[in-house]
């Protein structure tokens, strides 16, 4: 792991650009790799206990007391109610494989005919202009992320499992590489918090473990006030190092999305869940 983070600096540093190196893609081994490296990390940890995010974690033992008192009663159960309202009021169901039970652990997936990452933002979107009506708009709160806590909540309990096939590499790598290569003033990498200074505090937050990111999504943050998808936390992510942040949707956060999916096979979807 730290030969591989210490590689993508390198390449970074060097040429100053962030290329897939689709030649030697290796996602079964970089899987293998990551997960054992939080393994080592964090020894008394299961697989599963990563979809409960930094609440896990050793450090956040008091943080979790207080979670646990919320999560008895959440914050997100009226948008959970409005999600699923919307998606039955649109036959939502129609579009998706087993009505969108139990499917939410192959999200986000290689399309081979579009030759694309979809997400189910998307789907959904793509849902309901199928049926002549108006995509939503706000990719990253509100309505969106309810109805995405919706779909997510009917596949509770499934592990993740994203498929890599070989055309996927390279948007794989694309992703991969953005989680690893440092930016913004402060110069930092995804992976420079979420997996080299996992369990750490950082500014009254233990930071997570990059293993477990989006399985508990979409959540409600105390500090947003409301729901918000995954995309939505990696624009706040990338704000704090002071780098620009991407749109939601865009193919940055979607490839970075796909990578972190993958790296979290075998980790439970609990979703949608809080944060502080
Ligand atoms: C300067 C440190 C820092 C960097 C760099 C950073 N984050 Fe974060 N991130 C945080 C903090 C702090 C939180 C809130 C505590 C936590 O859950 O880790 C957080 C939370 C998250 C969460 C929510 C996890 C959950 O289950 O609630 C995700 C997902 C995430 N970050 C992804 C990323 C990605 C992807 C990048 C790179 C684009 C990134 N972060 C870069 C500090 C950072």
């Amino acid at each position: 792991m730290k030969r591989l983070f210490i590689g993508l600096t390198a390449l970074v540093m060097t040429t100053g650009l962030v290329l897939g190196s689709v030649a030697n893609a290796d996602p079964k081994r970089d899987l293998e790799e990551y997960q054992n490296y939080f393994k080592k990390r964090f020894p008394g940890l299961s697989l599963d206990d990563y979809a409960d995010g930094h609440y896990s974690l050793p450090a956040a033992a008091a943080a979790r007391t207080e979670w646990e008192e919320h999560m008895a009663f959440p914050p997100y159960e009226i948008d959970l109610v409005k999600g699923k309202k919307f998606w039955d009021e649109n036959g939502l169901a129609s579009c998706f494989k087993n009505g969108g039970k139990n499917i939410a652990q192959g999200y986000p997936y290689w399309d081979a005919k579009r030759k694309e990452i979809r997400t189910i933002e998307e789907d959904i979107n793509e849902c309901l202009t199928k049926s002549g009506k108006k995509p939503i708009k706000d990719l990253k709160k509100g309505l969106m992320a309810a109805v995405v806590a919706h779909f997510r909540s009917m596949s509770n309990g499934q592990r993740m499992a994203v498929q890599v096939p070989k055309e996927a590499e390279a948007e794989y790598e694309y992703g991969k590489h953005f989680f690893w290569a440092k930016r913004g003033q402060l110069n930092f990498s995804c992976a420079s918090c979420h997996v080299l200074k996992s369990g750490q505090h950082a500014g009254g937050n233990v930071l997570s473990a990059g293993l477990g990111h989006t399985t508990g999504f979409p959540v409600y943050r105390l500090k947003w006030g409301g729901l918000g998808t995954v995309h939505r936390r990696y624009g706040g992510c990338n704000k704090q190092v002071r780098a620009k942040p991407f749109k939601a949707q865009s193919r940055e956060y979607t490839a970075l999305e796909f990578y972190e999916a993958y790296m979290n096979t075998g980790v439970p979807i609990k979703a949608p869940s809080m944060r502080e």
